[in-house]
């Protein structure tokens, strides 16, 4: 970015669940690891469905369960946020494909890819579910793979950045 700080956005459909998890279970890494000067993270959705509200109830209670505080208000994601950010987490392919569709009409230099590819444990092409329409487990299952994700992508960017 501009500022010298290393961009990470994170993004999904709704901007409701899974990215504002993500960005908020990635923030709570970095913070962990004393880094927080030197990135700027957010999160944004794909479709404008929710655009100002807050992260779903189910997501922010197993995560405040787990000491990770969800707090966001939904945007949809713009040209924009390919000079802002340096990294576009995807959540799933359907919406890695839409954001790759809107990242391809401006010059950014963003780096675009599935969250999961930095998981040590996924299959190429792995994705974050969606669990809006599905039960609680589905929620725990998401914030399982979303961690294990952050921590891959952290290790990764720090070894990218020499941090
Ligand atoms: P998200 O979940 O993409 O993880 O925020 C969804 C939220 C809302 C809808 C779909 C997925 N929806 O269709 O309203």
């Amino acid at each position: 970015m501009d500022n010298g700080k290393i961009g990470v956005l994170f993004v999904c459909l709704g901007n409701i669940c899974r990215s504002p998890l993500a960005e908020a279970v990635f923030r709570t890494l970095v913070e962990g690891e004393g880094l927080s000067d030197r990135f700027t993270i957010d999160s944004a959705g794909t479709s404008n469905y929710h655009t100002g509200d807050s992260p779903d109830p189910r997501t922010v209670r197993l995560a405040a369960a787990r000491g990770v505080r969800v707090q966001h208000a939904a945007r949809q994601i713009a040209e924009a946020d390919f000079t802002r950010f340096d990294y576009v987490l995807a959540m799933d392919v359907e919406n890695l494909r839409r954001t790759v569709r809107l990242a391809e009409r401006v010059d950014g230099a963003s780096v675009v890819r599935l969250l999961r590819s930095y998981d040590p444990e996924a299959e190429e092409g792995a994705e974050v579910p969606d669990p809006y329409f599905g039960g609680p487990r589905g929620f725990e299952d998401v914030h399982d793979l979303v961690e294990r994700a952050c921590r891959g992508l952290l290790t990764r960017i720090r070894a990218e950045h020499h941090l």
